[in-house]
């Protein structure tokens, strides 16, 4: 039995994790996996009701789950931050889910803004460091609301942080083992045996202490993998590649602030926010990891019914492969790649006029015509 909690959220949080829960009542079975879904109730609405962002029992209890489903926070009503850090900062933190892995993939079918770039040339994994960096939270004001007013905000990094989120990218582009298509390899790449390639994506000419450790720790972690090419690009070119050149890249590994801000531009190579999906890991397994789009909840088109759920079903396929269910995660990425390729329905981010529902129907047919 796994435990699955589910934290629906705020906008359109609500919206798409409905047809996400739905697709998992359908694929569940193909692993034999029997699921207990246990919902919470967190985010602006609770908090506007109650004044409570994340209570310390509800925590307890989403601890005891398997793996935690959620659909966005982030409320018009509520000041920033509130529910960012309360909620989804502080699981993130508490359960230690140090990777947050954001693939970045075009399905066929799928427009994508970049002139002359398709599905063979979008195939990249982000590996977000998720548990340092600017986002710990260290830092304070003096003088607060005064002219002489400082603020400070420091960027964490620790050498046992940097290497474990290092290691998973060079494990994972092990695993990954590109083709020989890939144009990130030249031939003399692959005659020196090279068969994937980790680009460190940082900025070491400036950030010239925390990045130095970086550096260090990447060079290092690269000697036990002699069979992945380490690359290495600043953040700002790579913003520039990411757009020129997306085919030359195969696993990014990168801090906690540059992959949240990267990985928004994978979203718009992979046709926009909602298909980008993401997982929050606990490698150790020492606590549940977390599933969730990489969107928001989008206040702009909240209520309206017209999210493209697609991002949260993806991030469903993630957790479905998280918590041994192989086969209903390759069927839902089998599904959706059916849907996208079919041109319709579409919601309209992709240029249709499909509601969100029609699209989460789609999905499940999809997978019944696969089942047959
Ligand atoms: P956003 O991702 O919510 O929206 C950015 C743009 O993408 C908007 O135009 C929105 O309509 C569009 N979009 C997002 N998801 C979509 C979907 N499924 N289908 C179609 N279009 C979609 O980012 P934002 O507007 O900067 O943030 C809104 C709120 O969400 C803020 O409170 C922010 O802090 C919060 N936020 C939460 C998470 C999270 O919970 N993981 C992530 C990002 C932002
Ligand atoms: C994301 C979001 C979060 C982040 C915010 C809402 C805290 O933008 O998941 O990409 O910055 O990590
Ligand atoms: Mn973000």
């Amino acid at each position: 039995m796994a435990k699955i909690g589910v934290i629906a959220g705020d906008g359109v949080g609500p919206e798409v994790v409905r047809e996400g829960l739905a697709i998992l009542g359908d694929v569940a079975g193909l692993d034999g996996l029997e699921t207990d879904l246990v919902e919470f109730d967190l985010g602006g609405e609770r908090y506007l009701r109650t004044g409570e962002v994340l209570p310390d029992l509800a925590l307890e209890d989403l601890r005891k789950c398997d793996a935690i489903y959620l659909g966005a926070v982030g409320h018009p009503g509520v000041p920033p931050g509130v529910l960012e850090k309360g909620i989804l900062l502080r699981l993130r933190f508490a359960f230690h889910q140090y990777i947050n892995l954001r693939p970045v993939r075009l399905f066929p079918g799928v427009e994508t803004p970049i002139k002359n770039k398709g599905p063979e040339q979008i195939d990249l994994v982000v590996v977000r460091e998720n548990n340092e960096d600017l986002y710990v939270g260290a830092g304070g004001f003096t003088y607060k609301g005064t002219p002489e007013e400082v603020a400070i905000q420091t960027s964490i990094n620790t050498r046992a942080g940097v290497e474990r989120c290092l290691r998973y990218a060079f494990e994972l582009a092990r695993s990954r083992g590109k083709s020989r298509a890939f144009p990130g390899l030249s031939d003399d790449d692959r005659s020196r045996g090279y068969v994937g390639q980790v680009t460190m994506v940082a900025k070491t000419n400036v950030l010239t202490f925390a990045h130095d450790l970086w550096m260090r720790a990447f060079t290092e972690v690269s000697l036990d993998y002699p069979e992945i090419k380490p690359d290495y690009n600043h953040v700002d070119a790579c913003c520039m590649r990411m757009v020129v050149a997306p085919e030359r890249y195969d696993v990014i590994a990168t801090t906690n602030m540059f992959g949240d801000i990267i990985t928004d531009l994978g979203a718009v190579l992979q046709g926009g926010m909602g298909l980008a999906a993401s997982g929050n890991l606990n490698p150790d397994r020492t606590a549940p990891s977390m599933f969730e789009p990489v969107h928001g909840s989008a206040p702009d088109i909240a209520g309206k019914g017209i999210a493209n759920p697609i991002a949260a079903v993806l991030s469903l396929g993630m957790l479905l492969d998280h918590v041994g269910a192989p086969k209903g995660a390759e069927a839902v990425r089998r599904a959706v790649a059916r849907v996208l390729a079919a041109g319709t329905p579409r919601t309209p981010d992709l240029g249709g006029s499909s509601t969100t529902a029609e699209v989460g129907r789609a999905v499940r047919e999809a997978l019944e015509d696969d089942a047959r």
